[in-house]
């Protein structure tokens, strides 16, 4: 696939098929996935594949987010939008594997800037990847309030839970969310 028509046609997806998503076609998303840019290329980070029992007890730990999350949401969205992403928490729309990804701790704030940019080029690529490959993903940080349980559940309780995402393949296909008017500044053309 054109790489301008994955960034454009790429939507949050928050309703998958149960259908299992291939091994192979996994190893190649997480392959893409690292080659993204990292701050001195450091690779700061970790990415842990989740399916079947493991990917169940995940999100039921990611599921107890929305608890936290409902009131921003309130301020933020009409209740069918509350509605839609309350839904969502509770099994991550079906999606057959889930996917961490987590950032190394830098007790510097430019090294833990660096890392986070770096796990979000990562998470990026992951994103457009899935996309290629026909597949439904959705960028969530809403479980950080959950982060140390989800942490402790991956076995990783000194990383930073950048984000997680459902992958699968998509059972409805989402709204095109519009882009506001180009906050684009040209300067010395
Ligand atoms: C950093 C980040 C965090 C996000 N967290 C969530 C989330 O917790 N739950 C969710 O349903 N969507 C989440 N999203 C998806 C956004 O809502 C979505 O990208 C935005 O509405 C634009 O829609 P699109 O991705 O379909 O273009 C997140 C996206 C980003 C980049």
């Amino acid at each position: 696939m054109d790489l301008y028509n994955a960034i454009k046609n790429r939507r949050s997806h928050r309703f998958y098929k149960p259908e299992p998503v291939p091994r192979a076609v996994l190893e190649r998303i997480v392959e893409a996935a690292l080659w993204a840019p990292s701050g001195t290329n450091q690779q700061p980070w970790d990415l842990t594949i989740l399916t079947g029992q493991p990917r169940d007890e995940f999100v039921t730990i990611a599921s107890q987010a929305i608890e936290a999350l409902e009131p921003r949401l309130r301020q933020l969205f009409d209740e069918q939008r509350v509605a839609l992403v309350s839904q969502f928490f509770k099994n991550l729309g079906g999606a057959p594997v889930v996917i961490a990804v987590t950032v190394w701790k830098d007790p510097d704030p430019f090294g833990q800037e660096a890392h986070i940019q770096s796990g979000a080029a990562l998470m990026q690529n992951l994103l457009l990847a899935a996309e290629a490959e026909g597949l439904g993903t959705c960028w969530m940080t809403g479980i950080k309030s959950r982060e140390k349980e989800l942490l402790a559940y991956l076995g990783l309780p000194d990383r930073h839970l950048l984000a997680i995402t459902p992958v699968g393949y998509s059972a409805k296909t989402p709204p095109v969310v519009p882009r506001k008017e180009r906050p684009v500044r040209w300067l010395g053309f």
